[in-house]
C-alpha cells in the first residue's frame, strides 16, 4: 500500500457529540493500573501526587476532544493506541504535577498526551501493530497519522491552536513540519517518546532490543531522550528538565 492509495481510503470522521460514559471506568481501570509501573516512580514521588495525577486524567475525560478521541479508540482493533495514549496523557499530567504547574497546565499536558496518535486510527491496524521492523513505504504511511490526525479533529470542529500543536507537531522531525514547532508540540513529543520507550510494544527504532529483552526501563529510557536531544530531535530544554525530575526521584525513593 502507498500513501497515495491510503489518502484514498482515509475517510473524515464528523461525529463530535459521543459520550464515553460506559468506557471511563475502564479507562481509569487502566490508568490506575499504569500508574502503578516503575516509570511512574521516577515522575510521581509521593501518594498524594500519584492521586493527584488520577485526579486530573478523570478531569480530561469531561474534555470533548478528549471524548471524542477515546469513543473512536474505543474499538478493539485500536487498544494499542488507546493504551498508549492514556500512558502519555499520563506522563504528560506527571511532568506538569512535578513542577508544579497550575492545574490548567497539568490539564492542558493530560489532554495533549492523550489526544495526540489520533491519527493512527487511519493507518492500517497491521502497520500499527506490525511486530517487525516497518520498510521505508510503512513507514511513509505511519508517518501520516501525525497531519491526518490534525485533519480528522478540524474536521470534527476541534479546530484549534492545541489540536494542531499535539496532533501535528508530535513528531518535530516528520516532513510534513515545514516552520516552527509550539511549545506544546515539543513537550509532547518528549512525552510520547517517554511513553513508546517504556511500553511493551513495537518501537522501530529499538527493535532489536525490544526483542532481546522488552521495554526501556525507565533510566534507560531517559537516557535515550538525551541521546535524541543532542541529535537535535527533542527539545533540549525540556528533555533537560524530564530527565533532572527523574535524577531528583533517586534522592527521594
Ligand atoms: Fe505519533
Ligand atoms: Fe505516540
Amino acid at each position: 500500500m502507498s500513501s497515495k492509495d491510503y489518502e484514498i481510503s482515509k475517510q473524515k470522521s464528523s461525529r463530535i457529540f459521543v459520550t464515553i460514559d460506559q468506557e471511563k471506568e475502564q479507562l481509569l481501570a487502566y490508568a490506575k493500573k499504569l500508574m502503578r509501573e516503575p516509570k511512574f516512580e521516577i515522575l510521581v514521588w509521593t501518594e498524594e501526587a500519584k492521586k493527584k495525577v488520577l485526579h486530573y486524567f478523570e478531569r480530561i475525560l469531561d474534555d470533548p476532544c478528549v471524548k471524542y478521541v477515546a469513543w473512536h479508540l474505543r474499538k478493539p482493533k485500536h487498544k494499542s493506541v488507546l493504551y498508549h495514549s492514556i500512558d502519555v496523557a499520563l506522563i504528560g499530567i506527571s511532568y506538569a504535577v512535578a513542577n508544579k504547574h497550575d492545574e490548567a497546565t497539568c490539564l492542558l499536558y493530560g489532554k495533549g498526551g492523550f489526544i495526540h496518535d489520533n491519527g493512527k486510527r487511519f493507518i492500517p491496524v497491521d502497520i500499527i501493530n506490525k511486530p517487525e521492523k516497518l520498510n521505508d513505504e510503512e513507514f511513509s504511511v505511519m508517518r501520516l497519522h501525525a497531519p491526518f490526525g490534525y485533519d480528522d479533529l478540524s474536521g470534527a470542529g476541534f479546530e484549534d491552536d492545541v489540536a494542531i500543536a499535539c496532533t501535528s507537531e508530535h513528531h518535530p522531525t516528520y516532513p510534513h513540519i515545514s516552520g516552527d514547532v509550539s511549545e506544546l508540540g515539543k513537550l509532547v513529543a518528549v512525552f510520547d517518546s517517554f511513553g513508546a520507550l517504556t511500553e511493551y510494544r513495537p518501537y522501530p527504532r529499538y527493535f532489536k532490543k525490544l526483542i532481546v529483552e522488552g521495554s526501556f526501563k525507565p533510566n534507560e529510557a531517559l537516557e535515550v531522550l538525551v541521546e535524541d536531544m543532542k541529535e537535535g530531535k527533542l527539545d533540549a530544554k525540556i528533555v533537560q528538565r524530564f530527565v533532572s525530575i527523574g535524577e531528583i526521584s533517586r534522592y527521594i525513593h
